[in-house]
């Protein structure tokens, strides 16, 4: 277990605390509704732990050309209709409103900030620790705080200067939800049972397929059973022809990563050839409805929305026979009724395993709690990429983070130990 500076350790009574959340959450297209509140839900242990201090909330929302990249505004109302108390929200990250806003705060308010994935700096600044902190919004924002509370364990896994840059700056403290999930995911990479498989899809497949390579070449799962977007690239790069049409959504996914992702996938199809295991058959979009194709039918120019029948079967007898399951993202287009079988028969299956499961991914956390499985599952994570890249044995740059600002600041901001 990583040595971080907890809660419990320090003194923010009165103090003014950054405090980094990843209440990023599925929005309904159409009006911004929250579709789950999850995430939000799951910060208010940290916030009750600072009732006494000023609370400066730092979040994002999606990214930058997403449809779903909008301002904090909704999750400010969200968060206070939960807590039932005030949340102040001001446009602005740390220019002159957000500073006038946050001197004005009082001991128990909270303030959120807007998407910080809405300044530049926080989306191109490449580089260390260091390179982080002189940005302008740890600049600006260190200037009149005392302490960074990380709580996004979501995105521990992203260097950008709202997550690390406060390293060598302010005393930076792990929230209640972040050691949380180091705890639970400890557990799971603590003697895995065997088979450990590793369930993986959705459409952020650059992603999954790094950690594949992680999970494969580091002896973590036996089988990398590929889902979704991640398993059209690779029936596409096993020579299965799917169709223009669904190789360019692919392409149009994965964008500039492309060329990195599709020599790490071939790879591994060429070193691990029995450890990858595809689906044989595939459900197609075909004008609204869903029609089963197996493999030798393609190409068919209609969409791939989900597993076909035979491949959901498999997988679900994969899954009650795993000692561990580590299962990130849908395996189809579930938001499409007809196109949900395949992900909520694999999640009925890990709830129904004997196995160790572990669920990663908004969405997935999503389906699993509107689902009612949630305690049938090990650990449900708020992470998605965090999780699983924790879990494939990569180092979080947010942990690394908070590990380093604990060596530097731990005696600066401990309660005297007749408080502890
Ligand atoms: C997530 O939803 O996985 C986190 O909020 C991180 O989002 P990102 O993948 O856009 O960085």
């Amino acid at each position: 277990m990583a040595k971080v500076l907890t809660l419990d350790e320090v003194d923010l009574e009165g103090r003014t605390v950054l405090v980094r959340v990843d209440i990023n959450s599925p929005l309904d297209p159409i009006n911004n509704v929250f579709l789950d509140d999850t995430r939000i839900r799951r910060i208010i242990p940290t916030l009750n732990k600072l009732t006494k201090s000023k609370v400066v909330l730092l979040a994002h929302q999606s990214r930058p050309g997403k449809k779903d990249f909008t301002s904090t505004l909704g999750h400010s109302r969200e968060l206070g209709r939960l807590l039932g108390r005030n949340v102040k929200w001001v446009d602005d990250i740390y220019g002159k409103k957000a500073l006038t806003a946050i001197e004005n705060m009082e001991d128990g308010d909270l303030l959120m900030l807007n998407n910080v994935r809405m300044d530049e700096g926080e989306m191109t600044t490449k580089g260390d620790f260091v390179a982080m902190s002189e940005t302008m919004m740890v600049q600006n924002l260190s200037m009149i705080a005392d302490a960074f509370v990380n709580d996004a364990f979501a995105c521990a896994h992203r260097s950008s200067p709202s997550i690390v840059g406060f390293t060598n700056v302010l005393p930076c403290v792990a929230g209640e939800l972040m050691n949380y999930e180091l705890s639970k995911l400890g557990q799971a990479l603590e003697n895995p049972k065997r088979p450990c498989i590793a369930v993986l899809g959705g459409i952020k497949v650059g992603d999954s397929v790094v950690v594949a390579d992680n999970m494969l070449r580091g002896g973590i799962s036996d089988h990398i059973w590929v889902t979704g977007g991640v398993a059209n690239l690779f029936l596409h790069l096993s020579g299965i022809d799917l169709g223009e049409l669904n190789v360019n959504f692919l392409k149009n996914e994965i964008k500039e990563k492309w060329d990195e992702t599709v020599a790490i996938a071939s790879a591994l199809l060429k070193d691990f050839p029995e450890c990858i295991i595809m689906p044989s058959d595939v459900a197609l979009n075909i004008t609204g409805n869903r029609v089963d194709h197996p493999l030798k039918d393609l190409p068919i120019e209609a969409p791939i929305f989900d597993l076909g029948i035979t491949s959901i079967q498999s997988l679900s007898k994969a899954i009650k026979s795993a000692g561990t399951i580590i299962l990130n993202g849908p395996a189809g287009v579930f938001e499409v009724s007809d196109f949900a079988l395949g992900t909520i028969e694999m999640l009925n299956a890990c709830a129904e395993s004997e196995g160790y499961a572990v669920m990663g991914g908004g969405h997935t956390a999503t389906l699993v709690s509107q689902r009612g499985l949630a305690d049938k599952m090990g650990h449900v994570s708020t992470g998605g990429g965090a999780s699983l890249e924790l879990l494939a044995g990569r180092t979080l740059p947010g942990l690394a983070s908070l590990e380093e600002s604990a060596k530097q600041f731990r005696f600066s901001i401990s309660k005297p130990l007749d408080h502890q």
